[in-house]
C-alpha cells in the first residue's frame, strides 16, 4: 500500500476532526468524514472548504491546489461508508465506552489490514484497543489544536500494537509535513506530561505567596522567554478544562507528587472564573482584551548608600556597576553596609543569610537566571526593612530596566519553573516513554517553548538544576522536586542531559 493518496476516513467533525479532514486532504489523500449527529459531517466538510478557500485567496495556495484538495474531501451519511478506508481515525467525545464502541463497529465492516487510530487526548488506548479483535492495529494518533498549525502528532502504540502500525501512522503523519513523535501509553503521552511543570509549579509559587499572578506571568515571559505566562495559557485553555487535565494525569499516575494540582483551582472553577470564554480567569477581560495591571513606579534612588556586593555573585561586576551608577559607596565587608546584594542558585534567601552569616533584615537576592542584561528579580527575606527594600529595588533600576520584588522563595521563580520542567523531561526519557529526540521536539512543537526542556537544561548547567531541585526539596521537604536518576546521573558525569543510554547490546 503506498502512503500517498490513500483513503482516510475521519469520525467526528468537531473541532479536531476538522482540523484531521484538512491536513490529509491538502496533503493529497482522500478523506471521508462521519459524525454520529445529523449534518455535522457536511459542517464540517463546508468548513474546512471555506478554510482552504480563503487560503488560495490569500495567495497560500494556488486555486489549482485548493480545487484538488476539495475535491479530495467527502461527506459519509453512515459509518459503513467507511468501509474502504485505509486508516479511519476518530475524533468523537472523550468517552472510553463510546470509543470502544465505535472502533468495534469500524472493525466490523473495515479491512483486516486498516488501522484504527484514536485522538484521544487522556483515554489508555490500551484500553479502547481491548474492545478490538485485533488490537496490533489499533494505536493513539494525537493532534493538537489547531491542527494543520501545530505541526506535531503523537503516534501511541497501545500494549498489543504492532510496530509495522506505528511505522504506518508515522509515515502518515510525516508526509503530511507533521513531525511524528512516538509516545509511550502513559498518562498525558509525551506533550501533556512535559506541560505538566510549567502550570503546577506557576500556581506552587501562586499558592506560596511569592508573587502575584501577573508577576509570575511577566517573569516567565521576560526571564525565561515563554511566549505566554502559565495563567494566561490556563485562561486561554480555560480553567475547567485544564483543572481536568490536571486532576486526571495525577490520578493516572498514582498520586505522583510532581504532578499535585493545586488546591487554588478547585474554588475559582465552582465561581465560574474559568478564563476567557467567562470573561473571567486570573484576569479579567473586555471582548478580547486582557486588562493589564498598572506597573509601580521605581522608588529614587538613593545617593552614597553604603553597598555590600557578595563576592560569590555571579554577576559581581555588573551588579557594582549599577550601584556606581546610583552612587552608592562600596564596601569591602558586609558589616558596615547598609545594603548588602547576594545571588545563588537554589536557595531562599533566609537560607542565604543564615548560611553565610548575614543580617537578613539589610539583605536582598538577585537572580542570576537569566542575568541582569535580560531580566532583574529581587528577592527579599521576610524581615528586610522597608527602606533597604526601596533602596534595592532604585539601585537594580537605575538604568531605566524592569525590576520584580518577590518574596522569599527557593530557586526564586524562574529557576524553580525551569527545573521543574527539566526534572519531569528527564523523568520523561528516564522511563522511556518517548526518546530524547522527539521529547526535544515535541515540546518546541508542541508546547511552543523556545528550547527543548533538556538542551535548556544543558543551557542552565546540568549539575546547577540538580542542585537547585536539591535545594528546593531540602527547604520545602517535598518530594516533587526529587531529581530524577536520568539528570542525576547526567549531571554526575558531567554530561549532556541529551546524551542517551548506550544500548545494552551491541
Ligand atoms: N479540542 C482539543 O483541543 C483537543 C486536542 C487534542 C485531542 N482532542 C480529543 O479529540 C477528540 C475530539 O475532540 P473535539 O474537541 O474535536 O470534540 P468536539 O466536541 O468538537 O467534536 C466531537 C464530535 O464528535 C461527534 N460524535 C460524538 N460521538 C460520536 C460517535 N459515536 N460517532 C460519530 N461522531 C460522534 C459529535 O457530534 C461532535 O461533532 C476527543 O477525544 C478529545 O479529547 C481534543
Amino acid at each position: 500500500m503506498h502512503a500517498y493518496n490513500r483513503t482516510i476516513g475521519v469520525v467526528g467533525g468537531g473541532t479536531m476532526g476538522r482540523g484531521i479532514v484538512q491536513l490529509f486532504a491538502q496533503a493529497g489523500h482522500r478523506v471521508l468524514c462521519y459524525d454520529i449527529a445529523a449534518d455535522a459531517a457536511q459542517k464540517a466538510a463546508d468548513f474546512v472548504i471555506g478554510l482552504i478557500r480563503r487560503s488560495a485567496e490569500k495567495g497560500r495556495i494556488t486555486a489549482a491546489e485548493a480545487q484538488a484538495s476539495i475535491g479530495r474531501i467527502g461527506v459519509c451519511e453512515a459509518l459503513s461508508e467507511l468501509a474502504a478506508c485505509d486508516v479511519v481515525i476518530e475524533a468523537v467525545v472523550e468517552d472510553l465506552a463510546v470509543k470502544i464502541d465505535l472502533f468495534r463497529a469500524l472493525e466490523n465492516i473495515m479491512a483486516e489490514s486498516a488501522i484504527l487510530a484514536s485522538n484521544t487526548s487522556s483515554l489508555v488506548i490500551s484500553e479502547i484497543a481491548a474492545g478490538c479483535r485485533r488490537p496490533e492495529r489499533v494505536a493513539g494518533l494525537h493532534f493538537f489544536n489547531p491542527v494543520p498549525l501545530m505541526k506535531v502528532a503523537e503516534v501511541v502504540p497501545g500494549a498489543r500494537t504492532s510496530t509495522a502500525t506505528v511505522e504506518s501512522l508515522g509515515t502518515l503523519v510525516a508526509q503530511a509535513g507533521h513531525r511524528a513523535v512516538v509516545a509511550a501509553d502513559q498518562p498525558g503521552f509525551l506533550v501533556n506530561h512535559a506541560g505538566r511543570g510549567f502550570y503546577t509549579e506557576a500556581l506552587r509559587v501562586l499558592e506560596e505567596g511569592v508573587a502575584d499572578v501577573p508577576e509570575i506571568d511577566a517573569l516567565l515571559r521576560a526571564a525565561a522567554g515563554f511566549r505566554m505566562g502559565p495563567f494566561e495559557l490556563l485562561d486561554l485553555t480555560g480553567l475547567d478544562v485544564s483543572g481536568k487535565v490536571m486532576t486526571s494525569i495525577y490520578e493516572q499516575f498514582q498520586h505522583e507528587p510532581r504532578f499535585r494540582p493545586s488546591s487554588l483551582v478547585p474554588p475559582r472553577i465552582a465561581a465560574g472564573l474559568l478564563g476567557r470564554k467567562s470573561g473571567q480567569g486570573w484576569y479579567r477581560y473586555e471582548g478580547e482584551r486582557k486588562q493589564e495591571p498598572v506597573p509601580l513606579a521605581a522608588p529614587p534612588p538613593r545617593s552614597g548608600m553604603r553597598v555590600w556586593i557578595d563576592p560569590a555573585a555571579d554577576e559581581h561586576a555588573a551588579i557594582q556597576g549599577l550601584a556606581r551608577r546610583s552612587n552608592a559607596e562600596l564596601c569591602d565587608a558586609a558589616d558596615g553596609a547598609e545594603l548588602l546584594i547576594v545571588q545563588f542558585w537554589g536557595q531562599d534567601a533566609t537560607g542565604y543569610c543564615v548560611e553565610h552569616g548575614l543580617d537578613a533584615r539589610r539583605c536582598v537576592a538577585v537572580d542570576p537566571l537569566p542575568g541582569l542584561s535580560r531580566h532583574r528579580t529581587l528577592m527579599l527575606t521576610p524581615v528586610i526593612m522597608p527602606e533597604t527594600r526601596d533602596a534595592a529595588v532604585a539601585l537594580l533600576a537605575g538604568d531605566g530596566a524592569p525590576v520584580t520584588v518577590i518574596n522569599d522563595s527557593p530557586g526564586f521563580v524562574v529557576q524553580r519553573v525551569l527545573a521543574t520542567i527539566v526534572n519531569i523531561a528527564a523523568n520523561i526519557a528516564q522511563r522511556g516513554i518517548a526518546s530524547v529526540l522527539d521529547i526535544e521536539d515535541a515540546v518546541k512543537l508542541g508546547l511552543g517553548y523556545p528550547h527543548g526542556p533538556l538542551a535548556w537544561g544543558d543551557r542552565i548547567g546540568g549539575s546547577r538544576v540538580l542542585a537547585i531541585l536539591q535545594k528546593i526539596r531540602a527547604r520545602t521537604g517535598d518530594p516533587r522536586y526529587r531529581p530524577s536518576p536520568w539528570l542525576s546521573r547526567r549531571a554526575e558525569l558531567g554530561i549532556s542531559l541529551l546524551t542517551p543510554d548506550v544500548a545494552r547490546r551491541p
